[in-house]
């Protein structure tokens, strides 16, 4: 099946015969068994059955069954929140170890690796995904356990040569996470090119409609997938059963959401990037951009993605502020990937916990603004950024 199609036919669930057109939410948080003997049986065999919601549960697991579809394979654990998912991964394949990470990541996940991982007896540097020479340097000298890239860089949207990049990873002998939430898997699918962990926070795309939290993990190994099982159960950051069924709802438009986000996106590009008021305009969909060829490559045509940031000619945050309050449609909001246009200041918002001097070294400079084009008509979109710049 083709991805629109598995978007709509992936996670639902027959019973007896009949496909009901939407899963039931199931609450239960025990099972309770007439013989101690098949509750024996699933403690021994998790697969067979669900005894305890901690460990796991039957409307995430589809969830799990649709985002492994969505991957392209592999078998996928969902959590709490993306932040959840990604200490899965460093705790099972970074702690103690050597972790080789771009410096350009999510706040947090920067945050993470530079204050926690080092506490947990691990070591980390840090390479720009981009310089490909200083990345086979580290690999090759290093010699790191795990590599950590997001397919887009968040907020500047620099664009990893995955294919590269894993390719390098595992002649070195370290695997690859890669934090594919900028992209989703509409449009980059990183365990097809080889990577070892894919994570998404579901809050962003796949869900969509700024009323969940959560995120994933896709392996293709059995032994990673056991590894971040245990790790889930016993760490306890379980995505409960709720948020499951609005993101398994959220994923049957994922394909036509983006869609519309990558085109609205490369319309607002395209007009900021003409615009007196602004300096610097980040959006892989222009020619451009640095990232532009691998980005087509990487996406096989489908677009650049609904993320695109500016810096603003005036550079102070006085005049980032006042273009942000000025804007009446879009929000301003701590977000991306909802289907409302969201506005986010990332040296406050994504990279606070960053200093000035870390913020400056990757980009973030006072008069940036990161933008998620949301599904409204590119017309108001424009429209409002047009009132907001020019005032
Ligand atoms: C690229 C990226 N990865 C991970 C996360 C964390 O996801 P969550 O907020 O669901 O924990 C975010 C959140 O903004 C993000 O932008």
């Amino acid at each position: 099946m083709k991805f629109e199609t598995l978007t709509v036919h992936s996670g639902h669930q027959r019973q007896g015969g009949i496909l009901p057109s939407s899963p039931p939410i199931e609450r239960a948080a025990s099972w309770a068994f007439d013989a101690m003997a098949d509750l024996d049986a699933v403690f021994e065999d998790p697969s067979s059955g669900y005894d305890y919601g901690r460990d796991n549960m039957p409307t995430p697991a589809l969830l799990e069954e649709a985002i492994s579809a969505l991957q392209g394979g592999g078998r996928t654990q969902v959590f709490a929140t993306g932040m959840a998912a990604i200490a899965a991964v460093l705790a099972t394949a970074g702690s103690g170890r050597r972790v080789l990470a771009a410096p350009d990541l999510y706040g947090a996940t920067y945050a993470m690796l530079n204050a926690w991982l080092p506490e947990s007896g691990g070591e980390v540097r840090f390479v720009s995904a981009q310089d490909h020479e200083a990345v086979r340097d580290a690999l090759q000298n290093w010699r790191p356990h795990l590599l950590v890239v997001e397919t887009l860089s968040n907020p500047l949207v620099k664009v990893s040569d995955l294919g590269w990049l894993v390719e390098q990873a595992r002649s070195a002998g370290c695997k690859t996470l890669v934090d594919n939430t900028f992209a989703s898997p509409y449009l980059c699918r990183p365990l097809e090119l080889g990577a070892d962990y894919v994570v998404e926070s579901l809050t962003k795309y796949l869900n969509g409609h700024g009323d969940v939290l959560g995120g994933s993990v896709t392996v293709n190994d059995d032994e990673s997938y056991t590894a971040l099982n245990l790790h889930r159960k016993r760490f306890g950051a379980t995505l409960d059963p709720q948020a499951a069924w609005l993101t398994l709802r959220g994923i049957r438009t994922l394909a036509l959401r983006l869609h519309q986000q990558c085109s609205n996106a490369l319309v607002l590009a395209e007009f900021l990037s003409g615009h007196p008021a602004v300096a610097t305009i980040y959006y892989p969909g222009l020619d451009s951009h640095p990232g532009h060829e691998t980005a087509a490559r990487l996406f096989g045509g489908r677009g650049y993605g609904g993320v695109l940031a500016f810096d603003l000619d005036a550079g102070t945050r006085a005049a980032a502020w006042a273009v942000m309050e000025r804007l009446q449609i879009a929000w301003r909001a701590a977000t991306l990937g909802d289907v409302a246009t969201l506005v986010a200041y990332p040296a406050h918002a994504s990279h606070r916990a960053l200093t000035v001097e870390q913020r400056q070294a990757i980009g973030i400079g006072d008069g940036l603004i990161r933008v998620s084009v949301g599904i409204e008509d590119p017309d108001d979109i424009i429209d409002d950024f047009a009132q907001a710049l020019d005032d």
